[in-house]
């Protein structure tokens, strides 16, 4: 039997399509509650917008994000500039520019990246007061932006070109209000990227060029993702200047803010948790001995990891997944019409109380479980052939992050509930402050 997507009577749905706007999060926890389980799709109509449909079924999330062609990513907010990067390009291009980078990010790659992540949170650590106070985000997104620099670009970013991807970055969260402007007005209606935006996009671009011309004026430029790209093109792959461009920018982008704030969030749930942070603090001693992490490590960290699960549990990075439909369609019984937004509410089904019990609370033990580990509910990477290039690079940096820095430091994140700021990704929205002491 086909159906098409259930719109519930009255509150909190229909009519209230302004809450959405106003706390998006509340809004589809709210809508998960009341309706999954019951129902695996409901529709928002807000009048003269976008039409939107939330996906309840943890099962169908899977589904859809495993067609990708008929359901693509959309480009909304800043997404819809015209750069063309692995998060953008669709169809063949997408196909040849994932072949190219895949490799950049598996198997042997990820030992050499692993000590680059080391020797990174090494030098943000000398960095440190002995005892003092920092802002945690701004510290932490330094360390991935210049991990990724070492690792995929090939060589250091200067602490200008940091600061000025750090910036970027928050002028495209500004401008990304994940509201009325973004999904419920009519294409027509929503405004075009401001002046502050263009300057920021800008100012990447030569973030990105200055690496790729340091790549091309180098005999023997270092193995690297930009490397790979550049040869790809030499071996006939038709690959563009405005391609690298948009490549280098993305992966500037892409994996700087998500992995920092991943690793600032787990120091705030650390933080409210005395005896866990206890137990990582011992875990690190006992695996590290005071060495600096190395692949080899990795395989030692349990507590750790089952708190980097945890945390991309309850405060994903990415916070919601969104597809539109390519034409009519029906998957799990369920009819999508063209056009049709689709919302995959990572946040929300992540918290969902039915599947984790008591799903607010930070509970890494949970991860002990099997089920946990399966459960479709679970999804902070996406999933499907469109699945996160980087979760690797991501989790091996966040579990040494975490150990080595609580091997040599106190961290006490400042205030108790957090207030986010859902733009483009889970931001805290008064940023995160820490109070550091080091060790003995
Ligand atoms: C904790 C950190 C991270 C989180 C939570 C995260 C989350 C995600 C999610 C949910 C998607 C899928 C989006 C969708 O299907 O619409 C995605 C895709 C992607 N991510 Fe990540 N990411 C993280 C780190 C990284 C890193 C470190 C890199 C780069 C090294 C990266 C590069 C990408 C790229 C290029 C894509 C697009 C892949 C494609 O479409 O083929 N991400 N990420």
């Amino acid at each position: 039997m086909t159906r098409t997507p259930h719109t519930p009577p009255g509150p909190p749905v229909v009519g209230n399509v302004p809450r959405f706007a106003d706390d998006p999060l509340r809004f589809l926890v709210g809508v998960q509650e009341a309706y999954g389980g019951q129902y695996p799709v409901v529709r928002l109509e807000p009048a003269g917008g976008q039409r939107i449909v939330v996906v309840l079924d943890a099962a169908l999330v899977h589904e859809i994000l495993a067609d990708r062609e008929r359901f693509v990513r959309p480009r909304v907010g800043p997404e819809a500039s015209r750069r063309e990067g692995l998060l953008s390009s669709r169809g063949p291009l997408w196909e040849r520019q994932r072949s190219v980078i895949q490799p950049e990010l598996v198997g042997g790659q990820l030992a050499a990246y692993a000590d680059i992540a080391a020797r990174s949170v090494e030098e943000m650590l000398d960095r440190w007061p002995e005892n003092g106070e920092i802002d945690l985000v701004a510290e932490l997104s330094m360390l991935t932006m210049q991990v990724i620099a070492r690792s995929l670009l090939g060589r250091d970013a200067t602490r200008e070109q940091a600061r000025t991807v750090y910036e970027a970055l928050d002028t495209f969260a500004e401008e990304f209000e994940f509201g009325a402007d973004a999904l419920l007005l009519p294409d027509a209606l929503q405004s075009g990227p401001s002046a502050a935006f263009e300057r920021a996009d800008a100012d990447l671009e030569a973030v990105a060029r200055d690496f790729v011309d340091w790549h091309r004026e180098h005999e023997d430029p270092p193995d690297s993702m930009l490397t790979a790209l550049i040869e790809a093109e030499r071996d006939g792959v038709e690959l563009s200047e405005d391609e690298l461009i948009d490549q280098t920018v993305l992966f500037l982008t892409a994996g700087q803010e998500t992995t920092a704030l991943t690793i600032a969030y787990a120091f705030h749930h650390l933080s409210r948790s005395p005896d866990v942070r206890a137990g990582v603090t011992e875990e690190a001693t006992g695996v590290l001995d005071g060495a600096a992490p190395s692949w080899e490590h990795l395989s030692g960290f349990d507590l750790t990891e089952r708190v980097v699960r945890e945390t991309l549990r309850l405060t994903p990075a990415a916070w919601n997944v969104t597809r539109e439909v390519r034409g009519p369609t029906t998957l799990g019984g369920t009819r999508f019409e063209t056009d049709d937004l689709v919302l995959l509410p990572t946040y929300a089904h992540q918290r969902e109380d039915r599947v984790w019990g008591d799903g607010d609370a930070f509970r890494p033990a949970r991860w002990t479980d099997e089920v946990s580990r399966s459960h479709d509910s679970y999804f902070p990477f996406g999933s499907g052939p469109r699945v996160c290039i980087g979760r690797q690079v991501a989790l091996t940096e966040a579990q040494f992050t975490l150990a080595h820095t609580l091997q040599q430091y106190e961290v006490d994140v400042h205030g108790d509930e957090l207030a986010f700021e859902p733009a483009i990704t889970l931001r805290p929205a008064d940023g995160l402050r820490a109070t550091v002491t080091e060790r003995e």
